[in-house]
């Protein structure tokens, strides 16, 4: 099933929730939802589901409005942070009354024992919910969505109320089962780490708009705007101003320090721009294109990396490092090369501010 968004606006009295908003969704494609507290993300499931009604735009299902068809009708699987099982109900119960509304002429016995092997709880049939565990929990909500075969699949946030760990494995399990069932999914979550590992596309959100849709690599390596930059990953934002411009090679002056970036749009000597450099491009005490001195000021141990915390050019720099014998205190040069410095378009954000010096 496709979806598609067509210039979906919604308030909420005076909240503006969601913004002409337009989205397409592939038959079979995740997209993830990912975005900050508020950002309409709920909002937008809620009205793919029919639960609440657009008060601009249009959402079409395999090109046709779906507008005047209700909740019900839609053909739409829901999985919500809070599993909402029925306490008093059985795992089986729970997952047949997935199958209460249709008129499906398979055995409710048969469809019921397919979906707990496919969400890996076979045996736990006569299990009441408090006898499971969270992610037990979460895989019979996912089992009675998926029951009575929709075509569209809504998740919104269905881990964030498990832990890291069981977080982790059951994400890669809800991709396995959505990628075997090819069936059409959003799903809602505002872990970008999350996002970036289901997703076939991330569309990431902002105040009742959407920033940027791409895939994981998109979104990651070339965002559209500073927003995007900062929520997606963990990066470096560096405000500079052009120097001097030869082919797509700019000269970039940040404090004291110089910088080759190489750049696609048209950039001017004087104008301010914001450049990317993710931590893991930082190489530490090596020869590189732009190098920057600084003092590590903290230390995270990460198993076979450490995040490493600098000083430098005024601010902090964060660095990715498999060195391991590195201590506070420690001055290093943090080198990397023009081609791993991204300038980020300045999109929604306001221009920097030019620095006091000026
Ligand atoms: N029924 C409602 N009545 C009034 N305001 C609402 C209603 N539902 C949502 N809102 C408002 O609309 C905006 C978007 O809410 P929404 O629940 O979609 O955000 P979200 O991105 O899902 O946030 P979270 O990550 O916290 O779940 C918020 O400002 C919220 O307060
Ligand atoms: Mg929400």
């Amino acid at each position: 099933m496709r979806i598609a968004l067509r210039n979906i606006t919604k308030r909420f009295g005076a909240t503006l929730a969601l913004e002409n908003i337009s989205l397409e969704v592939s038959d079979g494609e995740l997209v993830a939802l990912v975005g900050p507290s508020g950002c309409g993300k709920t909002t937008l499931l809620r009205l793919v589901a029919g639960f609440e009604a657009p008060d601009f735009g249009d959402i079409l299902f395999d090109g046709r409005s779906v507008l005047k068809v209700p909740p019900e009708r839609r053909g739409v699987g829901l999985v919500f942070q809070h599993y909402a099982l029925f306490p008093h109900m059985t795992v089986f119960e729970n997952v047949a009354y997935g199958l209460k509304f249709t008129r499906s002429s398979v055995k409710v016995e048969d469809r019921v024992h397919e979906l707990l092997e496919l969400v890996g709880l076979t045996g736990l049939e006569r299990r009441m919910p408090s006898e499971l565990s969270a992610g037990q929990q979460q895989r019979v909500a996912l089992a009675r969505a998926l029951a009575p075969h929709p075509k569209v699949l809504l998740l919104d946030e269905p881990l964030s109320a498990l832990d890291a760990k069981l977080r982790e494995r059951l994400r890669l399990e809800i991709k396995k089962i959505q990628r075997a069932l090819k069936i059409t999914t959003l799903y809602v979550t505002h872990d970008q780490e999350e996002a970036l590992a289901v997703a076939d596309r991330i569309a990431v959100m902002s105040a009742a708009h959407i920033e940027q849709i791409g895939t994981p690599f998109e979104v990651y390596s070339l965002p559209a705007t500073e927003f995007v930059a900062r929520f997606i990953g963990r990066g470096n934002l560096l405000t500079g101003r052009v120097v001097r411009r030869e082919g797509n090679k700019v000269t970039l002056s940040l404090g004291e320090s110089m910088f080759q970036a190489h750049c696609g749009t048209q950039l001017e000597p004087g104008q301010w721009v914001t450049a990317l450099i993710r931590p893991e491009k930082i190489r530490l005490n090596q020869p590189a294109e732009n190098t920057l001195r600084g003092k590590i000021i903290g230390i995270e141990f990460a198993g076979d990396t450490l995040w490493l915390y600098v000083h430098a050019a005024g601010i902090t720099v964060v660095v990715k490092s498999g060195v391991l014998d590195l201590r506070e205190g420690d001055q290093v040069q943090l080198g990397f090369s023009a081609s791993d410095l991204f300038l980020v378009p300045s999109g929604r954000t306001p221009p920097p501010t030019p620095s006091p010096r000026e």
